[in-house]
């Protein structure tokens, strides 16, 4: 494999490789950029199918976190921790506590914080070992319910722009995963008098959201397909390909997942179609947000606040892309280059 030459590896300042056979672990910590500040970025653990396809999803997800804290004009720069091997069997503490270690030995040149396959509890035992770990449970023990509230923002904003209204009473929403965000997303939507069609691999999510919202249960392979008005991807990336693409048939592509867009080409195909995409970071960054504003001074009111502006930067690409009659990835991308070249990077790529 060649990885210096590869289109993800795109201007990367550190990847970083560790293993610990006592713990069993095998992570991946790549750092794409800190020239707006300390790179900030999930730790995802998954059972990947190959050591690339880990090192390719690290490089991918901390380029994101670059482009995501950029447009959120925060203070940080992207990076991204992977661990190789399936959470349900394969995360302990020890192995936790390794990765604290690790991420530790760093030095703040990586922030770390929960993300697909890991929770904000498992951050309390990296917390043990690493100053750099993130993430605040609300009083039950969940993470806030940030990130979901800032792809509601998103949600709103794309719905003003391609439909032309400013509520979602009756507007319909398929949404693919039910985790962390897609769920409390679920919930937003609904209290906003969204229908709802869900799908996810774990059936018993599905059931919850049928029997609490009312939600009509999808078959995970034809979620993409529906008929509704958004399409809502919260699951894995790369959800919006040359398959995919055929068989979309919403106005509106607006989730969570990272790196929806298989290829930055995808994003010119969907405006094609006449369906508005916003983009994955600029919708999706409403955990980072709440990262930027830890301390003791945090205030989950204030914090909400911050993440509802979500809308307004969302509207300015729209409104941008309208007017140049460009795929939104590619003006969001163009806004970003033009921040952080004002600040000094030259290295990454178009
Ligand atoms: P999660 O791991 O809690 O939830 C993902 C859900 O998707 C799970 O319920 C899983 O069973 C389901 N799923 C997996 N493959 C599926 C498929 N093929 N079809 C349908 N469902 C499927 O993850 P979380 O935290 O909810 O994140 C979702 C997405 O949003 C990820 O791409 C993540 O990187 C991204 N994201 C999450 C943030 C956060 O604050 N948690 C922040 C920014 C992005």
């Amino acid at each position: 494999m060649t990885v210096f030459d590869s289109a993800e590896f795109d201007g990367h300042e550190d990847v970083v490789f560790h293993a610990d056979p006592a713990t069993g672990l095998n992570a991946i910590v790549a750092i794409h950029s800190s020239v707006l500040g300390p790179a900030f970025g999930g730790m995802r653990m998954r059972a990947y199918a190959s050591d690339a396809a880990a090192l390719d999803d690290a490089l991918r997800l901390s380029k994101g976190m670059t482009y995501k804290a950029a447009m959120a004009e925060l203070p940080f720069g992207g990076g991204k921790a992977v661990i190789i091997g399936d959470p349900r069997t394969r995360k302990t503490d020890a192995l936790l506590s390794a990765m604290g270690r690790f991420i530790e030995s760093l030095n703040g040149r990586y922030h770390t914080a929960d993300d697909m396959g890991t929770t904000v509890t498992d951050m309390n035992v990296l917390r043990e070992e690493t100053r750099f770990a993130h993430g605040i449970a609300d009083a039950s023990g969940n993470p806030l319910p940030v990130t979901a509230f800032g792809v509601f923002a998103g949600i709103r904003a794309a719905v003003a722009q391609r439909l032309g209204r400013d509520d979602l009473d009756g507007v319909g929403v398929a949404i693919q995963g039910l985790g962390n965000v897609g769920a409390r997303l679920a919930r937003y939507l609904t209290e906003a008098g969204a229908r709802l069609w869900v799908a996810d691999i774990d059936p018993t999510r599905v059931e919850r959201a049928a029997d609490e919202l009312g939600a009509r249960a999808v078959s995970p392979e034809y979620i993409h397909a529906i008929a509704a008005d958004v399409f809502a991807p919260c699951a894995a990336g790369a959800i919006i390909n040359d398959r995919t693409l055929r068989q979309i048939r919403a106005s509106v592509v607006a989730g969570a997942a990272n790196n929806q867009l298989d290829k930055p080409r995808h994003g010119a195909a969907l405006k094609e179609k006449g369906i508005l995409y916003a983009p994955d970071y600029v919708i999706n960054a409403g955990g980072l947000i709440d990262v930027a504003c830890e301390g003791p001074d945090y205030d989950p009111a204030r914090v909400l606040e911050r993440v509802a502006g979500i809308y307004d930067t969302a509207r300015e690409v729209f409104g941008r892309a309208r007017v140049e009659d460009a795929p939104t990835n590619l003006v969001a991308d163009r806004m970003v280059r033009a921040r952080l070249s004002s600040h000094g990077q030259s290295t990454i790529a178009a």
